[in-house]
């Protein structure tokens, strides 16, 4: 007979045990909460009504209901109170030692049925099982946070657990309105593994001074649409949490790009550890509060819009479809273009800037760029390309500093964000005249050092191979790593829906770039993008990548 579950009790109030109480009591399940003194108990009691009364204060809970919710939360520091608990769920800070003591502990004292599950992230759930007379029945369960709002549990089957433990806890997340997706018991398990070498990343860019904490999270924001920037679901997810998963990861996978950023363990050491105490990348108005203060990082220029050339006409280089789009969006904001195709340079003479949307090849590239040099000797000469570096077209001219990078994200000159990227030697007057002309386009404009991939193809990247590289292994399928991203992270699409809509070609031309400059082996292109590749399955554009399209 499947086990119903109708108490549960969980081990560690702070804001993902907390949470995880949340769903159970939502749900109707009566909870035993423990923590380890009275005020860390205080504290996930706050945690609870915080979260409850936003839903309170959006109409979708009745005060009555907040308050029945939390009745049927039993808040103590008595771990024996989980005695008559038909399942355990523990969520304390990520170590080892602590995990097993309380593992080892709740082993002699719930009934011989009850289940136990651990929340861990990236920690063995095998070890934590070990620790106990019965790891048959230990499992991962593993939510995120928000666990209220995340659709996604990751349930860790290790080697030692009972098949029907695994099958009764995915029975009783889906009764909780929740998506399981089964995974062995790996460092980062599915959705971590992605997450956190992208935020690492993330936190590499803003180390290098590539670009501010602030463009570095619209731009995968308004870039990709996700929910939130990096550093932001960093100070939500805790660096400390984040810095034990990603040694954790670091120690299993021997990949350089999971060993945690140094800055991440300064920030740590020095106590900024996100929201929960007030500062980490932003600061935020108290301790717990989702509410950023301050703007101690002021984006580049915002206090010199001066310095920006006035543009009254853009000279437009290319016949692709992008460039077409690009006319089109100047045209619209009633910016005079002069659009020419190749070889035509000079009619571009009295453009204030010029825009070449043209072959983003190095040779068409320089070729390009050394005749508008010599015919439109005052304006601004811009590129829209992503493989070709800015600094090459500079040097193709006697003034490189008047060359900068207008990448519209994507190629897509319909969307939202630009980014400008300068060279070591772009001038401030040609940075600002671009990030002007976005103003004018209603485009986003970030801002960014002249590497490989830019912002958003430098996050997104190499974050789509490691998705490759996990389904190569087998420890996952496609669908269950779509689901997890999507599930657990509310990211707009899932790792292979992005890659069969960018192309499998798009994707390995960024990232052998991206090996080239930086050749991390983590960074190598994952085999089975190139084979795909030469099978021609690029994804949607021939009716099949990882799965199939149909034209
Ligand atoms: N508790 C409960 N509910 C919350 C909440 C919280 N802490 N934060 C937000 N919500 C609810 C709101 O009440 C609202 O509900 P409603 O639509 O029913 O009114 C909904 O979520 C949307 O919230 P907001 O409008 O305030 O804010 P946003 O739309 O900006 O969403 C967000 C905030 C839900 C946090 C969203 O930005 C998001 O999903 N971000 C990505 C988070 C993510 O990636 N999480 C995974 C991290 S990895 C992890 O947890 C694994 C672990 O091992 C570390």
């Amino acid at each position: 007979m499947p086990r119903n579950f109708s108490s549960v009790g969980v081990v560690g109030l702070g804001a993902m045990g907390a949470g995880i109480a949340e769903v159970f009591a939502r749900n109707g399940v009566g909870v035993v909460g423990v923590e380890r003194d009275s005020e860390q108990l205080a504290r996930g009691r706050r945690h609870l009504e915080q979260s409850t009364g936003r839903a309170v204060a959006r109409g979708r809970m009745s005060p009555d209901q907040q308050s029945e919710l939390v009745g049927r939360i039993t808040f103590t520091t008595s771990m024996a109170e989980l005695a008559d608990c038909g399942l355990v769920v523990e969520a304390v800070v990520e170590r080892l030692d602590l995990k097993r003591q309380i593992f080892a502990e709740l082993d002699h004292l719930v009934r011989a049925d009850a289940v136990l599950a651990t929340n861990t992230s990236s920690l063995s759930v095998t070890e934590i099982a070990a620790a106990t007379t019965t790891p048959a029945r230990v499992v991962g369960l593993h939510f995120f946070n928000p666990a209220p709002v995340q659709a996604l549990c990751e349930v860790i089957r290790t080697i030692l657990v009972a098949p029907d433990v695994v099958e009764d806890v995915v029975g009783l997340v889906r009764r909780l309105g929740k998506s399981p997706v089964v995974a062995g018991d790996r460092a980062g398990f599915i959705a971590n593994a992605l997450l956190f070498g992208y935020l690492n990343r993330a936190v590499s860019l803003y180390e290098a001074h590539h670009a501010t904490r602030e463009d570095i999270d619209a731009a995968m924001q308004l870039g990709c649409g996700y929910p939130m920037g990096p550093l932001t679901l960093l100070d939500l997810v805790g660096l400390d949490t984040a810095h034990e998963i990603l040694r954790t990861m670091y120690r299993q996978s021997r990949n350089r790009l999971h060993a945690p950023s140094p800055a991440l363990g300064q920030m740590v050491a020095a106590g900024l550890l996100g929201r929960k105490t007030g500062r980490g990348f932003y600061t935020y108005a108290a301790p717990d509060s989702p509410q950023v203060v301050g703007d101690d990082e002021t984006p580049p220029s915002a206090d010199r819009p001066a310095r920006a050339r006035q543009v009254g006409t853009v000279g437009l280089i290319g016949t692709g479809s992008a460039a077409a789009g690009i006319a089109g969006a100047l045209g619209a904001r009633d910016v005079e273009v002069i659009h020419v195709g190749t070889g035509r340079a000079e009619e571009l003479s009295r453009a204030d800037l010029v825009l070449d949307a043209g072959a983003d090849d190095p040779a068409a590239k320089r070729a390009a760029f050394e005749v508008l040099d010599a015919r439109c000797p005052d304006a601004i000469l811009a590129t829209t390309g992503s493989l070709v570096p800015v600094v090459e077209c500079a040097a193709a001219t006697g003034r490189p500093e008047d060359v900068v990078g207008m990448h519209f994200a994507h190629g897509d000159p319909d969307g939202p964000l630009v980014e400008v990227v300068s060279t070591v030697v772009t001038s401030a007057m040609a940075a600002d005249t671009v990030r002007s002309l976005c103003a004018r386009l209603g485009k986003h404009a970030v801002s960014c050092g002249d590497r490989a991939g830019f912002l958003v193809d430098a996050l997104l990247f190499p974050y789509l191979n490691d998705a490759v590289r996990m389904l190569e292994t087998g420890y996952a399928t496609a669908d269950d790593i779509d689901t997890a991203m999507t599930l657990g992270c509310r990211l707009p699409a899932g790792p292979f829906e992005v890659l069969d809509s960018l192309g499998n070609d798009v994707a390995l031309g960024v990232q052998r770039a991206l090996y080239a400059q930086n050749p991390e082996p983590g960074l190598a292109p994952a085999p089975l993008l190139g084979q795909l590749v030469t099978a021609d399955r690029l994804g949607r554009s021939t009716g099949r990548g990882f799965r199939e399209h149909g034209r």
